[in-house]
């Protein structure tokens, strides 16, 4: 049968990925990063199937994402990574989300909130220690944490920061975040103020640097079965969670020196067989996959011929005489086919974040468990 592009999402591989983050740390809360639709895997059914594995920490980027979480009944912490909105703060009390203080006047907001009747929600304090994007400045860290004092209606629980190299081979600079991280502790510390939750992780620093002052893991990519980077230690299985498929619609010979697709940039070497493929660009196939592109079928890759179009692309099938309705595995993994998120992305110079968030258009998930 012919159908639209195909995301199988397997969740007993996501639960198992989890598993093997939690065996890393025993003693930690993995908050596992369900952001952006879990990077294109289905945030409501990600987060059940990992809470019932026994995950009790999410994080997503905004508010309206945390409460559609709790409208399906997740029952755990939930943290939004966004810039606070002061008209959204009785959202988070009522939904029960963890918001950020990151920037010096969230205090004053917040308080001048307090003080007109509202109630405080949980808060998290994001510190910037080297990525220079939302949290309080590193040098304005320590007053903002002696404020807390002057500020006890505040709630804030946690602190938290975010590496912008932890999945690079030459780790100075992380270290040097971890470092400025450390130190806000031990400030924080001497002037009696503690935190519930302490987190500084993404997957390429639980890969690679020490979470021993942590409570908190946080994790996302790892959880979905792909390396940040091809540069971090891969000694943990971890196994993709998403099968990305697409019908073959259309088969028919072509002989020696036909063009194929936009622009005629693929020419046939032989008589051969080409295929079109029901998935294009528009359903989150990468267009510039076209360029030493490939496909699985039946256990065998065939090469992408030509430019990916919006809706449908093409491939070599040389002999092979594959019936209509007939599928190809685009990436992911099957019993007998594995195509890496992480091989397209490094081929066309992009990551597996950006391949997997992209999946959508008329792309029907189908979760397995
Ligand atoms: C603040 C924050 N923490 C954690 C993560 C998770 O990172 P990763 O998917 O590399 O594990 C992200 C992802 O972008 C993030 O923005």
């Amino acid at each position: 049968m012919i159908s639209n592009p195909k995301a199988i999402i397997h969740l007993d591989r996501l639960c198992a990925n989890y598993e093997l983050i939690k065996k890393k740390f025993p003693n930690k809360q993995i908050m596992s990063v369900v952001k952006a639709n879990a990077y294109g895997h289905g945030s409501v059914e990600c987060a059940l199937a990992l809470e019932k594995s026994g995950c009790n920490s999410f994080a997503v980027f905004t508010i309206d994402e945390g409460i559609e979480l709790r409208n399906a009944d997740v029952q755990s912490e939930i943290l939004v990574f966004s810039r606070m909105d002061i008209h959204r703060l009785s959202d988070a009390v009522k939904n029960n989300l963890i918001l950020n203080i990151c920037d010096k006047s969230d205090l004053l907001e917040i308080d001048n909130y307090i003080n007109n009747g509202g109630i405080s929600p949980i808060f998290h304090l994001k510190v910037d220690t080297g990525m220079t994007r939302l949290g309080i400045d590193y040098n304005d860290a320590f007053e903002t944490i002696k404020k807390l004092k002057k500020y006890p209606q505040i709630n804030c629980e946690g602190i938290y920061s975010h590496f912008s190299t932890a999945d690079e081979g030459d780790l100075s600079y992380a270290l040097n975040q971890l470092e400025k991280f450390n130190a806000i502790l031990k400030l924080a510390d001497e002037v009696g103020v503690s935190f519930k939750a302490i987190h500084f992780s993404n997957s390429g620093a639980l890969l690679n640097l020490n979470q021993n002052r942590m409570t908190h893991v946080r994790v996302g990519m790892m959880l979905y079965g792909a390396y940040p980077s091809n540069e971090v230690p891969q000694e943990l299985i971890i196994n993709p969670v998403m099968e990305f498929k697409a019908s073959i619609v259309q088969v028919r010979r072509a002989l020696s020196g036909t063009k194929v697709s936009y622009g005629g940039v693929y020419k046939t070497k032989s008589d051969t067989n080409i295929g079109v493929i029901q998935c294009g660009f528009a359903d989150g196939l990468p267009r510039p996959w076209y360029k030493g592109g490939f496909v699985s079928f039946e256990g065998r890759s065939f090469e992408i011929a030509g430019r990916i179009c919006m809706d449908q692309f093409m491939v070599n099938f040389e002999e092979v005489e594959p019936a209509i309705g007939d599928e190809v595995l685009l990436f992911g993994s099957n019993e007998n086919e594995k195509i890496k998120m992480e091989t397209i992305a490094n081929h066309i110079d992009s990551t597996p974040y950006v391949i997997s968030t992209s999946i959508g258009g008329r792309t029907e998930r189908i979760f397995k468990d």
